[in-house]
């Protein structure tokens, strides 16, 4: 959600602003603009609609491509996403620039005060009003001090909000601050680069500094200095980014969602590399809770959004199953608000992708205020839900640069299995010989994938036959059931279709008036060890909807017979335990929904209305 880039140095400085904001397009956005000071001239462009908008209009009207300058993709919160409410906005004199990610709660009210004094409005944004305060700030200080005038700015906002400002006053300098949503910095010989992630300058540097919560950043071309809103200077937080740009590059895809479906068999093996030591224990990235800590535990909670939510719900399997602790799993943007039960002995489970989900990260502090411990799961090394929480399992994915999760997700789910299996471990509850059973079963998952993949040919021209479709439903039953749900979710966010997942088990209490002739419903079985009371419910669940007509396209076990005859389809899977199952059965999901969204002619990668990083509440 809303890209950020800055840049301070020699090079063009507005080349490198538009290739890092083509870097930061997945992160979803409606709106495009820069910024460039040159001369002690400030030139901003803005267009709605795609990076190319903006580009033709550059091309047609070329700014000075040297000097320093500011770039940004917009998703929209406040005004619609048209060229004027695109960002930078600047103050009435011309002389500030800025750009936000966030939302500036009491911008009403300062707006108000602001036009009063005379500013005049020319967007429905709250950003706008950044532009006017901060030039106010500027020019009644009269000293030209942009960073203490960003100081006194953020002082005066409420709400989630990262702005990046240029000013005519100060032509050498970027300044930035932080609250909430995601900004780093990006430190080169003689250049800068400051970014909402690391996307956007990793050709260029991979030494970054991570801001706080409340700090304000100057950028200069050899110098970067972080203070707080105070103006006290302190320490950022520095770390290497390990992720080179050619894995942020689409290697020969058409799409980066193709190449991320691809990757998975080496990303699930990235995550379980080095966890197991030789004498049988586990390991986990950053472990700030004691054994003593984890044996206290006596609840655990997990919240996560969107495909992060259904990892969770899969986790609640295996952890209660090996560990015998409750565990609850909440959709992060309820969790506070349902006034949650918390305590010092319950372990929260953060997952996101991401680390900056705002949902996430607010429902997570909300536990911390609780003196409840936070584990996050997580892919951005040095993100805010990670940085704030007590332990962390990195996932190792790499970037992903599709909006619609994939490989993070089946990472995801390796690292819950990680983390029920270390919880197991601290309390006791497993023999080593066993968790080095399932952690064997784990790490024969990176070949079952890539099995799996090779075989994906009819399940894409099923998609395709079904492109015409209104509704397609999904039902599972265990662990099959949160994997339904993510086969439902990736249609809607890709093909823009309806459709909707149940627990089989409910379909006779409801959804079962669904089904008319033709429906295509999609059915995940459990596997072989599931066979016995759970596989006959749900082969009992196909006969009834296969009865009233219904498609059915059955995901099971390539060897399980049972199923065959009532499947009009069949998308066939690896043998693996039922608790790992939705490592496979994940797959031919993803690639259905995708060849789908193709085949309607949808851009896959970022899909219309969403935004890979959700910045806001
Ligand atoms: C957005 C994305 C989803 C993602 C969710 C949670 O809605 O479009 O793909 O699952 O956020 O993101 P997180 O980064 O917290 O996992």
């Amino acid at each position: 959600m809303c890209g950020i880039v800055g840049y301070v140095g020699p090079q063009p400085a507005l080349d490198i602003i538009v290739e890092g904001l083509s870097r930061l397009e997945y992160r979803g956005y409606d709106s495009a603009g820069v910024a460039v000071l040159a001369d002690g001239n400030l030139r901003t462009e803005k267009r709605a609609g795609k990076l190319q908008n903006l580009r033709d209009a550059l091309a047609e009207s070329p700014p000075p491509a040297d000097g320093i300058g500011i770039g940004h993709t917009r998703w929209a919160t406040h005004g619609a996403p048209t060229d004027v409410n695109a960002h930078p906005h600047v103050d009435n004199a011309n002389r500030v620039a800025v750009i936000h990610n966030g939302i500036i709660e009491n911008f009403a009210r300062l707006r108000v005060e602001l036009e009063e004094r005379g500013s005049k409005f020319h967007s429905q944004t709250d950003t706008e009003i950044a532009a006017h305060l901060l030039s106010d700030e500027l020019q009644s200080a009269g000293d030209g001090d942009l960073a203490a005038a960003m100081r006194r700015t953020c002082r005066q906002l409420e709400g989630a909000f990262t702005l990046v400002a240029v000013s005519t006053e100060d032509p050498d300098l970027v300044v930035a601050a932080r609250r909430n949503s995601p900004l780093v910095v990006g430190r080169g010989q003689g250049e800068n680069f400051i970014a909402s992630d690391v996307a956007a300058f990793i050709a260029h540097t991979r030494d970054a500094i991570e801001l706080g919560q409340d700090q304000v950043v100057e950028l200069r071309r050899d110098s970067v200095r972080v203070t707080d809103y105070d103006g006290t200077q302190v320490e950022g937080n520095e770390y290497y980014v390990d992720w080179d740009a050619s894995a942020a590059e689409k290697g020969g895809y058409k799409y980066f969602m193709l190449k991320e479906i691809m990757e998975q068999p080496r990303a699930v093996a990235d995550t379980l590399l080095g966890r197991l030591g030789e004498d049988g224990t586990l390991s986990l990235d950053e472990m700030r809770l004691s054994p003593a800590d984890l044996r206290d535990i006596h609840k655990i909670v997990i919240i996560a959004a969107g495909t992060s939510y259904h990892a969770g719900l899969i986790a609640k399997y295996a952890i209660e199953h090996w560990c015998r602790i409750p565990c609850d799993v909440d959709v992060a943007s309820e969790f506070r608000y349902r006034d949650p039960i918390l305590d010092p002995q319950t372990l929260v489970i953060a997952i996101s992708q991401s680390g900056e989900s705002m949902d996430t990260l607010m429902a997570m502090r909300h536990a911390r205020e609780q003196r409840s411990k936070v584990l996050a799961i997580c892919n951005v090394n040095g993100s805010t839900i990670p940085r704030e929480s007590d332990a962390v399992v990195y996932t190792h994915a790499g970037p992903e640069v599709g909006v619609a999760a994939t490989k993070t997700f089946l990472t995801q789910l390796v690292a819950c299995y990680l983390v029920g299996l270390y919880l197991a471990q601290v309390r006791g509850l497993k023999y080593g010989d066993e968790i080095r059973t399932i952690i064997e079963q784990l790490a024969a998952m990176p070949d079952s994938v890539e099995r799996l993949l090779d075989t994906m040919q009819p399940t894409r021209d099923l998609a395709r036959s079904l492109a015409d479709s209104e509704t397609v439903l999904f039902l599972g039953r265990h662990v099959g059931y949160p994997v339904a749900l993510e086969g439902a979710l990736k249609l809607k966010e890709l093909a823009y279709m309806h459709a909707e997942a149940f627990a089989a088990g409910e379909l006779k209490h409801g959804p079962i008036a669904l089904i008319e002739p033709g429906l295509p419903v999609v059915v995940v079985v459990p596997s072989e060890e599931g066979r016995g009371v759970l596989h006959d419910k749900i082969v009992s669940n196909i006969q009834e909807i296969r009865a009233r007509g219904a498609r059915t396209i059955v995901i099971a076990q390539a060897d399980d017979e049972s199923v065959r005859p009532y499947a009009d389809d069949l998308i066939e899977l690896p043998d693996v335990p039922t608790l790992l199952q939705p490592l496979v059965a994940t797959v031919p999901l993803q690639i259905f929904a995708c060849e789908l969204a193709l085949a309607k002619g949808n851009d896959v990668d970022q899909p219309r209305n969403l935004a890979k990083s959700v910045t806001v509440e």
